[in-house]
């Protein structure tokens, strides 16, 4: 195959890892060619001309125009493939109904990396004139961003291929974001705080490449050491759950839409919602989920920190108030603070006048000046027993901030920044400049205590995300038996099973199950239960024609023997028919009654992720208290054990006033109902009852 008129052979190439590898002509171009590039102030094609020019890229230039011969004194050329040599990269800022031919003439150039900054695609419906431009950047291999992006920032190759601000400062974050204009004010933003960038990404419709490519990319990028990514939305969720993760990732995401949870028909559906879905994704992937911009962009400047050593953290500050609010940030977060009373002292009174405090945290009190600072803060950056330092500052008239700041630089320096050092300053103008001067210094330095806070705990986070590395997932092999069960529901019409079909499903895939029956007459149900010692018993009706059966008296719990088996059978029956006359009733579900915590274990289709398993408190709890946490399958059994410590109500599964949960049988069995996701369309086991001996499927439902 080629481009119309072309000799250059395709080498079908939708292959990611090609699109990634050519992603280094985007970022690291020797050639930039800029199609659309005018001599017209006002338009885009000149924005993006001026900044590549102005922002010192050192390639060569080629403003694309029809009629021009030069554009802000750089030589012009009417068509890409009048260039007089390769162009390794190419800026599309021509309407909307020419790009693809645009698009055709880069294939014909050998061209490997794109942008289209124009709009007009997929945005406004427009979803088979994208598709033509990502056929084409498939067939060759070309790596495309866009279209309707305003383009990208790369500062180690001075490259400022947008129509954004120009001057981003240089830096370790890679922020990508699926917003164009959020994008554009928050390079704007990073610039006034001083936060330096490698890149700024602008993904717009993400027909070819998205999060996952630039990830990718950025993970073997050396000038990158943080990647920051406001996202939207994921179009291929199952693709994204592939990306591999070397470096930090603080994901910043908007939406919370429940549209997948209304139709959902079972408690893991109706609980369920995108945004539940995205936290267990970004969670299993190891991303860091941040909830606001300026604590993303705390988070990803403290992770281009070094890693501390231990856990053991100590505050430095001015003002007791706001030691506090740190104390309470930390605890809350699970930074750990140093605490030795005795050392502290030993260390840190000859830093401070006698009314200072030496307690965790250290108050150098107003008086301190800015030798009190400096003195506690060399302490602690030279004191192996403190792993990190987060230092705080309210503003007084008698010790100016930027004296402060300048004081930290110099001891953070003078240690080579051996450790983590973050730092809020909280006041006016000076406070503010104080601020701008320790980012500048690549010191994370914020106004609010809790995002210093969440950002250091990002890096705690960040090293026990990274001893993930040597878990493995194994897919899960559904078993002969279970596929059979399903099969024949599904001959006979049924899109649900039966629950002592939905138990001979789950026990087979490994459900740890309480003693169970099933049997059609009062006296089989006495065989059953004395055959497998199974009193106290809880019978339940099962007819296909009866879904609530505590409505029609189909539930009697604790039946203690056989004459009570009788009996209760009997009356079972005769109620039943009463209250749903035209129900075919097949028999009854025995089940042996267990005493324990009431949890819940499902499993419904997320429309982006595919198959995701739900945890959570289970029975009358899940209702009201929705604690419950999710995993997409597939997933291992040590991100199982996350996802059961992830809910709010963990301390009642480690065991509060006499409760206490079996967590290996529960992790058992979300590793046990992986293995029929992809065959079924929703399970629910509520509750499954688990108590220190183990966990048991109470009541289970599977819709298929
Ligand atoms: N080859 C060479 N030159 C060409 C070609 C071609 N195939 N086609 C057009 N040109 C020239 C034009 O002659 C013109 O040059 P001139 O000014 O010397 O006459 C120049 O390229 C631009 O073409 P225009 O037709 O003038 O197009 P205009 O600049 O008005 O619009 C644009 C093009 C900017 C791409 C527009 O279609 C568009 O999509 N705008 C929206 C961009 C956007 O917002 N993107 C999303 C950003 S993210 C966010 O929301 C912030």
């Amino acid at each position: 195959m080629s481009a119309e008129g072309s000799s250059i052979e395709a080498v079908c190439v939708a292959d990611p890892r090609v699109k990634v590898q050519n992603l280094k002509k985007v970022f690291n171009p020797k050639s930039v060619a800029i199609v659309g590039a005018s001599s017209e102030p006002g338009k885009v094609g000149y924005q993006v001309l001026n900044n590549v020019i102005k922002n010192g890229f050192k390639g060569k230039i080629y403003p694309i125009n029809k009629k021009a011969r030069e554009i802000l004194g750089v030589p012009s050329f009417p068509s890409l493939l009048d260039c007089p040599t390769d162009v390794d990269f190419v800026v599309i800022a021509v309407p909307a109904p020419m790009v693809e031919g645009v698009l055709k003439e880069c294939a014909q150039k050998n061209v490997k990396g794109a942008v289209i900054i124009t709009s007009g695609f997929s945005e406004i419906g427009k979803k088979k004139e994208e598709q033509a431009l990502k056929d084409v950047a498939d067939q060759y291999g070309i790596a495309l961003l866009g279209p309707n992006t305003f383009g990208f920032v790369y500062t180690p190759s001075n490259l400022n291929a947008s129509f954004g601000p120009q001057n981003v400062s240089p830096g370790k974050v890679a922020f990508i974001s699926q917003s164009g204009a959020l994008g554009i004010s928050l390079m704007g933003w990073t610039m006034m705080e001083k936060i330096g960038l490698a890149s700024v990404v602008s993904l717009g419709n993400k027909a070819d490449i998205g999060e996952k490519e630039l990830i990718e990319y950025f993970n073997d990028d050396p000038n990158v050491s943080v990647i920051l990514i406001y996202m939207e939305g994921i179009k291929e969720g199952r693709q994204f759950m592939t990306t591999k993760i070397k470096k930090p990732v603080v994901i910043l995401k908007s939406g919370t839409s429940s549209k997948g949870a209304q139709a959902a028909a079972s408690h893991t559906g109706s609980l369920a919602g995108s945004d539940k879905i995205y936290t267990a994704a970004f969670n299993q992937l190891g991303m860091m989920r941040a909830r606001t911009f300026t604590q993303a962009f705390g988070a990803a400047c403290a992770l281009s920190m070094p890693a501390p050593k231990g856990p053991d953290s100590l505050i430095i500050t001015n003002g007791g108030g706001i030691g506090v609010s740190a104390t309470d940030e930390c605890e809350n977060s699970g930074i750990k603070l140093l605490d030795d009373p005795a050392w502290l002292e030993g260390k840190f009174r000859p830093t401070m006048p006698e009314f200072g405090s030496t307690k965790n945290p250290i108050d150098v009190t107003g008086g301190g000046g800015r030798e009190g600072y400096q003195k506690a803060v060399r302490v602690a950056l030279n004191e192996e027993r403190i792993h990190s330092v987060i230092v705080l500052y309210c503003e007084t008239a008698v010790l100016d901030p930027v004296e402060v700041a300048k004081a930290v630089i110099d001891e953070y320096n003078a240690v080579k920044r051996n450790k983590p050092l973050v730092v809020t300053m909280v006041g006016g103008e000076r406070s503010r400049q104080a601020i701008q001067i320790l980012n500048e210094n690549q010191i994370p330095a914020m106004t609010e205590v809790r995002e210093a806070v969440s950002g250091l705990k990002a890096l705690y986070t960040w090293q026990e995300i990274s001893s993930r590395s040597k878990e493995k997932v194994v897919t899960q092999e559904a078993p002969v038996k279970a596929l059979a069960v399903i099969d024949r529901v599904r001959q006979e019409g049924r899109t649900f099973l039966l629950e002592h079909e939905s138990r001979e499903v789950l026990e087979a895939c490994g459900v740890p199950m309480p003693k169970w029956g099933f049997a059609t007459t009062a006296d089989e149900a006495v065989k059953v239960a004395e055959k497998t010692q199974m009193y106290p018993v809880a019978m339940k009706i099962a007819s296909v024609d009866i879904i609530h059966k505590s409505d029609v008296g189909g539930v009697i719990l604790n039946i203690k023997n056989a004459e009570e088996m009788q009996a209760k059978f009997n009356q079972m029956m005769e109620t039943v028919k009463k209250n749903a006359p035209n129900a075919n009733l097949l028999g009854v579900n025995l089940c042996q009654m267990v005493d324990g915590l009431q949890c819940i274990v499902g499993m419904n289709k997320d429309p982006q992720f595919g198959p995701a398993v739900m945890f959570g408190l289970g029975g009358i709890f899940v209702e009201v208290l929705k604690d419950v946490s999710f995993r997409i399958v597939p997933f291992s059994e040590q991100e199982a054990a996350r996802q059961v410590s992830e809910i709010k109500a963990k301390k009642l599964l480690d065991g509060y006033r006499g409760q206490g949960a079996h967590k290996e049988s529960i992790i058992k069995t979300l590793m046990a109902v992986q293995k029929i996701a992809e065959y079924v369309k929703e399970i629910d086991i509520n509750p499954l009852i688990t108590n220190k001996d183990g966990s048991y499927a109470v009541d289970a439902r599977i819709i298929i």
